[in-house]
């Protein structure tokens, strides 16, 4: 009889022993069955189901007409996809801000109808009490500080945070609110590698960087970015692996040249 692999589901116990033998955690977004499907099988430790879907699938500017609707259905779809890796599905905007009741009924609603194993909330001192209910409810939950695209307002736009000295130490104090709420791993984005290191080294969770250089217990990148998919913009910590917006260009004028001068269909894709 073969011996049948069996694909085991990771949790976050198997991200805690990642992170307890210094071994890098690798995460990535994916909106969709066929793109889950391909990082699932190639290993990826967690997959995020990231509001930035707004801005790669859907062409909004920025990530806040996201809604509770759009990330269950992506969710369910990334869920349907994988096998082993966790999912994460961020909370969108408005989902969890306005109250911890309606945080933890959304929460709630991203594990029981999207199939999420975890959830990420953008925000540090001023989030700690929503994720230590969420966390409370056994739902385990991903923090998220620094450049927070939710905040792009207060923010002033896309720009890296804890340069001055002020900033930085509030990013360090965000950090250990969030840990101690019950985190059990906490994306940096946009911030200096050496606070990153900092922070990595004052808290006893992973550190997820993404634009925050290379000492933090693992990286998680938006996909349509390293496929150069998203063409408009590239952030300088983007590394693109593949030109596939050059690929599906050629493929479609192909296409269109071949149907139009009658190649194809042949015979080879015709029924007798
Ligand atoms: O929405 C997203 O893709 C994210 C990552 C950039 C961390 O939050």
């Amino acid at each position: 009889m073969p011996e049948r692999k069996i694909a085991k589901q990771k949790t976050v116990v198997d991200i805690q022993k990642l992170y307890s033998d210094k071994r890098k955690i690798t995460v990535l977004t994916a909106y969709d069955y066929p793109f889950a499907r391909i990082m699932d099988e190639a290993g990826i430790d967690m997959i995020l189901v990231g509001d930035s879907v707004g801005s790669t699938v859907a062409g909004y500017d920025t990530t806040l007409p996201v809604t509770m609707e759009e990330m269950l259905y992506h969710t369910r779809a990334v869920v349907r996809g994988s096998r082993t890796a966790l999912i994460i599905t961020d909370m969108p905007f408005m989902s969890y801000q306005a109250d911890v009741r309606d945080a933890c009924i959304n929460a709630g609603r991203l594990i029981k109808e999207g199939g999420a194993h975890a959830v990420k909330i953008e925000g540090g001192v001023n989030m700690a009490s929503t994720i230590a209910a969420i966390v409370n409810m056994d739902v385990p939950v991903v923090g998220h500080i620094g450049l927070t695209p939710q905040s792009i307002h207060r923010m002033g736009g896309y720009k890296v945070q804890g340069r001055k000295g002020e900033q930085a130490s509030q990013l360090l104090a965000d950090a250990k609110a969030v840990e101690a709420a019950g985190a059990f791993a906490l994306v940096l984005e946009g911030i200096p590698a050496s606070l990153a290191q900092q922070i990595t080294q004052s808290i006893n969770i992973p550190t997820i960087g993404i634009g925050a250089g290379a000492e933090c217990s693992g990286q998680v990148l938006v996909i349509h970015d390293i496929l150069g998919l998203c063409e408009k913009y590239s952030p300088k910590f983007v590394k693109r692996y593949a030109d596939v917006a050059q690929i599906i260009r050629t493929s479609v004028d192909s296409y269109i040249t071949e149907v139009r001068d009658g190649s194809f269909p042949s015979e080879e894709h015709s029924f007798k």
